[in-house]
């Protein structure tokens, strides 16, 4: 049980804006996010849902929602709740890179051509990774198409995570858009492979995982 535990979740993607009516944005709905934050409620924690923009509605009353729009603005409700949080879990796609200035005014097509000066976004999952505490347990995601293990390995350390959930792009049927996935839960020692399955029962997996790391 995690009763009297605080879980921060960051879910969803992060839309950056262009000009007022336009962004940056990716096709991450935030359902696994979503699934893992009624999972821990379950299990008895009290979840920060820190959640991009989402069709999605949860009505847990141990989930306390909080709804957030570019990636400078989830890092800052993220930081709000850091410190007072056992668990942080990492799955929203956060944009890599954002417009160095969103316009003020509609941007016109006056010209043939058009490009977009980008910087790069605050990493929130290393920027926390830096403060995190040894009674702290942070899990981050990563979606590989080469590399993955590798990849996934360098995240864990880069991040200073405890563990990252491995997306699978493998299987039809996995990652963005679906309602299953294919998960392998990669920790520093330790590599845990899963079958394809709902979200829900792939968020069972993680809390369980977790609480066997954390409550052994
Ligand atoms: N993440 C984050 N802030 C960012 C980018 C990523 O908190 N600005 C988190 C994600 O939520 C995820 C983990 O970091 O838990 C890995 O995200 P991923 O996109 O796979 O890694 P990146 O570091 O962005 O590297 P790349 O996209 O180049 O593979
Ligand atoms: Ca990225």
């Amino acid at each position: 049980m995690l009763k009297g535990k605080k879980v921060l979740l960051t879910a969803g993607p992060t839309y950056e804006p262009i000009d007022p009516v336009r962004f940056i944005g990716n096709h991450s709905t935030g359902k696994m996010g979503f699934a893992l934050a009624e999972e821990f409620a379950e299990k008895g924690a009290e979840v920060i849902l820190v959640s991009g923009p989402v069709n999605l509605k949860t009505f847990h009353p141990q989930i306390h929602t909080v709804s957030v729009m570019t990636a400078d603005e989830m890092f800052a409700e993220v930081q709000k709740y850091a410190a007072e949080a056992d668990i942080w879990v990492f799955a929203a796609a956060v944009a890599d890179y954002k417009p160095k200035q969103a316009a003020g005014t509609k941007i016109k097509k006056d010209s043939d051509s058009f490009s977009i000066e980008l910087v790069k976004n605050v990493d929130i999952a290393a920027t926390l990774g830096k403060q995190k505490k040894p009674n702290q347990f942070s899990v981050g995601f990563a979606l590989e198409t080469n590399n993955e293990l590798v990849h996934a390995q360098q995240k864990l350390q880069k991040k200073n995570l405890d563990m990252v959930i491995l997306n699978s792009l493998q299987d039809a049927g996995a990652g963005f858009k679906h309602d299953t996935n294919k998960i392998s839960i990669v920790e520093r020692d330790k590599i845990t492979n899963f079958e394809l399955k709902a979200k829900t029962a792939v968020a069972q997996d993680i809390v369980r995982t977790i609480m066997e790391r954390m409550y052994a």
